[in-house]
């Protein structure tokens, strides 16, 4: 396929102002402590939405900043790909809400469930529809209110995620040449036969609201952490190489990696694994914990935001996810 064929006009974030730092976990009567969180995860503090506070609100705060950026209106939209393990109900989508708060009346509107490598399944999906010629212009959003599935009993999990929510647009690219701006390569795989390590086993279809479940807890995410992190730490190494080879680059060629965030630790094996030293690898998994879908359009919405990503950067973009899932992408902006 001949490249680039859509490229990102324009980002957004939206963050529940609310934030709970490690040390706010004592008050809820959880036994952890700030050092062992920092030690393990890199993670500091979080933010955590308010009731009211929905994963559509924070979408449409994110997606209005990046049609605002990108110059474009509501009306110019003609799909809304909307990531989230965190939807507002379960039918119709969170997407739906979004179209309608916007305005967005010529948009197609739908969630995608690929866990924390959402965003980049949605860019992915995105980049598709641009090339098939079914779009112009589509809003790409990761949002999650982790905070709703958690369970805040199970210290093993609730200390690592938070809320909120980024957004990009993606724009047809015009003109040719390989040294336009754009989505130059991608990458998504996924492994079905692990999902049982990172999981909400009840409350679904296959096992509706019963007091079963609610006694079991099982709506609430289960975790087999150390085996999410040997996966995690492959396939994101994985994920870059095949992001770098399509691309036709290496990791010397990377301005700035983009990595899910989260942990701190993995981070850091995946920078090591691409090459690319840690000055070149954005990280804000100490404020923000593990945002799911949310987390690399929110850094990349920051990265836009400090003048770090700007036209001519090269980003490399990797996350990991429960299915498992992970992706790849690298964007010339
Ligand atoms: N505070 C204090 N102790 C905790 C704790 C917490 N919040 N959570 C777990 N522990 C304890 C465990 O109970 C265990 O105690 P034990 O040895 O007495 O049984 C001990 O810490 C070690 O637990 P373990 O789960 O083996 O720790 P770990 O070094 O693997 O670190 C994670 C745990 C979750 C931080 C780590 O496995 C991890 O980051 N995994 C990947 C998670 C992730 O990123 N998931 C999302 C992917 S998108």
């Amino acid at each position: 396929m001949k490249r680039p064929l859509a490229y990102v006009a324009g980002t957004g974030r939206g963050i529940p102002a609310k934030v709970m730092t490690n040390h706010d976990f004592a008050a809820l009567g959880i036994e952890t402590s700030h050092d062992w969180i920092v030690e393990r995860t890199g993670i500091v503090e979080r933010h955590i939405a308010e009731p009211g506070e929905t994963t559509a609100h924070m979408s449409a705060e994110a997606a209005r900043t990046a049609m605002q950026r990108a110059g474009v209106t509501a009306g110019e939209l003609d799909a809304i790909v909307l990531s989230t393990a965190t939807p507002d109900r379960l039918l119709p989508s969170t997407a739906v809400d979004l179209q309608a708060m916007l305005g967005a009346t010529r948009a197609a509107a739908f969630d995608l469930s690929a866990a924390c490598s959402g965003f980049l399944y949605g860019m992915t999906i995105g980049e598709g529809m641009i090339a098939t010629g079914v779009a112009e212009t589509v809003l790409v959003i990761g949002a999650e209110k982790m905070s709703s599935i958690v369970d805040w009993q199970d210290r093993a999990t609730c200390v690592l995620f938070g809320d909120g929510a980024g957004a990009a647009i993606l724009r047809r690219t015009k003109g040719s040449g390989n040294q336009q701006r754009g989505i130059l390569s991608t990458f998504m795989r996924s492994d079905g036969t692990l999902a049982e390590l990172l999981w909400r086993p009840g409350g679904g279809a296959k096992q509706p609201f019963c007091q079963d479940v609610l006694d079991e807890r099982s709506f609430y995410v289960k975790m087999a952490g150390r085996e999410v992190f040997k996966s995690a730490v492959r396939s994101m190494a994985e994920a870059c190489d095949r992001a770098l080879d399509g691309a036709k680059l290496t990791g010397n060629d990377i301005d700035i990696l983009i990595p899910h965030q989260a942990n701190v630790r993995i981070i850091e094996a995946t920078a090591k694994h691409a090459s690319i030293p840690m000055d070149k690898v954005y990280v804000n998994v100490d404020r923000y914990g593990n945002t799911s879908s949310a987390s690399i359009p929110i850094a990349l919405d920051e990265l836009v935001e400090q003048g770090t990503v700007r036209e001519g950067t090269t980003a490399l973009l990797v996350a990991f996810g429960a299915g498992f899932t992970w992706a790849s992408m690298v964007i010339r902006f």
